[in-house]
């Protein structure tokens, strides 16, 4: 395969001379809202700290978010954290006329100072999961993640949370889902998926497919082609299993590895007014963990309202 063929559409020719983040702001459901959630989110904890913040905003994409917080903060130093050159090039352009904002064109895992707040919004499904240790390391006692994400929405049955609350730690395998150290081991030796792991992937399919539908036609509805057409792109990835750079858990995985990585959940925030099976963008609220050496610090669910 080209590197075209295994880019997400973030590294593809064909959307190098698109906005992304901003067609998608117009022509996809839920992130304008989530960018105010966010920014609320920040702006609160800048009040309750009584002094500038130091905020990263990691796979910022074209910097529409990092601006609405320079905007809204200008004393606060505001990092857009993005490896893709074309929208870090967009980044930079739209964020000149802040002084204390800066683009970061690096991987976040290079990233080495301390941070106040660490913001992943759309990012955390493309990331190598293990940016969240480095996050952890970063944040001092006080620091918040606040991770926003596009997720599939929820397929987890309760038979699979019990399975996975029982799991010291989750990762992927081909794409699949390996809870505990024997599957994961398993698969390094052979390959060997547990029949779990397929009946869970499947659903994710479904539900995503589901959801893809809706984004879709929503964007169609508006006369988006471009998001549409970045869309169908978007499907066409999420649902080849292997490719793990673009690939969409369910809320409830999510916060089990945000668990197992050492992390406590705050609050959590549903986007949009829809049924279960449309709900899509979930934002947390996370800070490190008491226990610091091993990582964990049990299930890490907080009660933080929708
Ligand atoms: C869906 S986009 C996020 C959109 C963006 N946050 C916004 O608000 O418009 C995910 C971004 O993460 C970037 N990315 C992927 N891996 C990264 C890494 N290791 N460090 C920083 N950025 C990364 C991708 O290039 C892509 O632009």
């Amino acid at each position: 395969m080209s590197t075209e063929e295994t880019a997400t559409i973030y590294g593809r020719e064909e959307f190098k001379r698109v906005d992304v983040g901003a067609a998608m702001r117009d022509g996809h459901p839920d992130i304008s809202d989530g960018d105010q959630l966010i920014v609320d989110l920040v702006a609160k904890k800048r009040e309750t700290a009584g002094r500038p913040l130091t905020v990263i905003d990691v796979g910022s994409g074209s910097g529409v978010l990092s601006e609405l917080l320079a905007q809204r903060l200008p004393d606060c130093r505001v990092i857009a954290n993005e490896i893709a050159a074309n929208p870090a090039r967009q980044a930079r352009e739209r964020l000149a006329g802040h002084p204390n904002a800066e683009v970061f064109p690096d991987s976040f895992v290079d990233w080495r100072e301390p941070l106040d707040i660490i913001i992943s919004w759309g990012s955390h499904h493309h990331l190598p999961h293990s940016h969240l240790q480095h996050a952890r390391e970063l944040l001092g006692e006080s620091g918040s993640f606040i991770l926003g994400d596009e997720f599939c929405p929820e397929y987890c049955t309760d038979e699979d949370v019990r399975r996975l609350k029982g799991a010291e730690v989750i990762e992927l395998g081909g794409g699949y889902l390996l809870a505990g150290h024997d599957e994961i081991e398993a698969y390094a030796k052979d390959a060997a998926v547990p029949e779990w792991s397929r009946v869970l992937e499947d659903r994710r399919r479904r539900t995503l497919w589901n959801w893809y539908k809706f984004v879709i036609d929503y964007a169609i509805e508006r006369d988006h082609w471009p998001v549409a057409i970045a869309e169908m792109q978007i499907t066409k990835d999420d649902m080849v299993t292997a490719f793990e750079e673009e690939h969409k858990l369910s809320p409830l995985i999510v916060e089990h590895e945000l668990a197992v990585n050492g992390f406590e959940q705050i609050s959590k925030h549903v986007i949009g007014d829809r049924p279960a099976e449309l709900q899509s963008f979930f934002i947390y609220e996370f800070v490190p963990g008491n226990d610091r050496s091993n990582g964990s610090n049990g299930d890490g669910r907080g009660n933080g309202g929708h």
